[in-house]
């Protein structure tokens, strides 16, 4: 892996807070990467996001496909999402970043803001989309525009399509891993930390596939009940941010911790929220078997390490929560139709076909799946360079 190709720090003139864009890569002189709002966002921290964005890019490559891998990015701006002052600093950081998102950066929603947002925003700073630096490579603009404002359009059962692709590779990620160890849906219980884009819809993904979900977390604090919750509910409990209203929970269930999810008894633990979640001290306290990373870069390295020699799996970032950035593109490249089953049947083969690949690779390798998912990437990124180029 090399150096990131750009880095840059931004800060606000009104309130002095600070903004970050990492270009890890480009393909064709693009890239592409969400842009995510949180008190204490670090450049690192971005650094980190955009180099897992190269590698999700390089893993869904299929030289057959219409939709060819772009570079890895990533934005971030320090502040907390729910502060009153949040909308107008988003609406200044995406005029400052106008250049880099009209030639080379793709973006759109990641923790703490919601498409929707991203999209006014990105309207009032003067931008046509903001992934418009990726319409040059497209066949046919206008098509596939709408095709992708179709794609958008959808809703199934309250939830947005563009809300529920992702979710729906994480779980299919997990149910993989369960096919291959033998184990049974039915019975086997979940715990995720998060219940907004992606934890909302992996657990209903999993809840429909027959798993009982324990235990769920938001920012304030953990719902639990181990004879299942009632996840639809809370789905539909949830306010703009993820946090669920606690008027919907019922009599059996139970309100614990901010961490009592990670201790949950349960064989499945869905990290969906922040990065770093679980660390060195807390992870100690799993029982569980997988772990399945739909937040980015949610297990600190050095825990990872000591939950492998324990036999805890993690099915690592970049593979499991690859799915929403590759729908986009799948469906603006015409890969899919605006059509949910489409959808939903081209990520679960697409995210099945790449955990088989990975666990197959990490048990040839004896290796965790995270290095078995880097070594895939680590053979692609040269034939994709070679392919396309860095600059279009
Ligand atoms: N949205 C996407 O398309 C997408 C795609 C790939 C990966 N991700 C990653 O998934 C993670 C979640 O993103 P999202 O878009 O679902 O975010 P979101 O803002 O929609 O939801 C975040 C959820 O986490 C909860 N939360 C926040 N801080 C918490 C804490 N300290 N403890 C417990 N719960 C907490 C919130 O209450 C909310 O329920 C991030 O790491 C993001 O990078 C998102």
């Amino acid at each position: 892996m090399t150096a990131p190709l750009m880095s840059l720090t931004w800060t606000d003139h009104v309130t002095g807070r600070q903004g970050f864009l990492v270009v890890d890569r480009l393909v064709r002189g693009v890239s592409s990467g969400g842009l995510r709002m949180r008190e204490g966002c670090t450049l690192d921290e971005v650094a980190g996001l955009a180099r897992g964005m190269t590698m999700k890019e390089a893993l869904h490559y299929n030289p057959e496909g219409r939709y060819i891998p772009l570079g890895g990015a990533k934005g971030g701006i320090d502040c907390d999402p729910q502060d009153p002052g949040s909308y107008g600093l988003l609406v200044r950081y995406l005029r400052a970043m106008k250049p880099y998102i009209e030639t080379f950066w793709t973006t759109g929603e990641d923790l703490g803001l919601t498409q929707d947002l991203v999209d006014r925003a990105a309207a009032e700073a003067g931008l046509v989309s903001s992934i418009q630096a990726v319409y040059p490579l497209l066949d046919n603009e206008a098509t596939a525009r709408r095709r992708l404002a179709d794609a958008f359009a959808i809703e199934v059962d309250g939830i947005g399509l563009d809300e529920l692709a992702g979710g729906c590779g994480v779980a299919e990620s997990a149910l993989a891993a369960l096919d291959r160890a033998g184990v049974p849906y039915e019975g086997t219980r979940v715990a995720v930390q998060g219940l907004g884009t992606m934890g909302g819809a992996t657990a209903r993904f999993l809840a429909r596939a027959g798993l009982t979900v324990v235990a769920v977390a938001d920012i304030k604090g953990t719902i639990a009940n181990p004879a299942g919750l009632d996840v639809e509910a809370l789905l539909a409990a949830r306010d703009a941010y993820g946090t669920v209203d606690r008027a919907a929970l019922r009599s059996g269930d139970r309100e614990l911790p901010g961490d009592a999810w990670l201790s949950a008894e349960a064989e499945v633990l869905v990290p969906a929220a922040v990065s770093y979640a679980i660390d060195i001290t807390n992870q100690e306290r799993i029982t569980a078997r997988w772990i399945v990373e739909a937040a980015n870069m949610p297990v600190l390295p050095e825990a990872e390490q000591l939950l492998a020699a324990r036999g805890v799996t993690v099915l690592p970032d970049v593979v499991v929560n690859s799915g929403t950035n590759a729908w986009w593109w799948w469906t603006l490249f015409g890969d899919i139709d605006a059509d949910a089953d489409e959808a939903f049947a081209h990520t679960r083969r697409s995210m099945r076909a790449l955990v088989e690949q990975m666990l197959t690779r990490a048990e040839a390798d004896g290796t965790t799946p995270r290095t078995a998912a880097h070594a895939i990437v680590a053979d692609r990124l040269p034939v994709i360079a070679e392919r396309f180029g860095w600059y279009r």
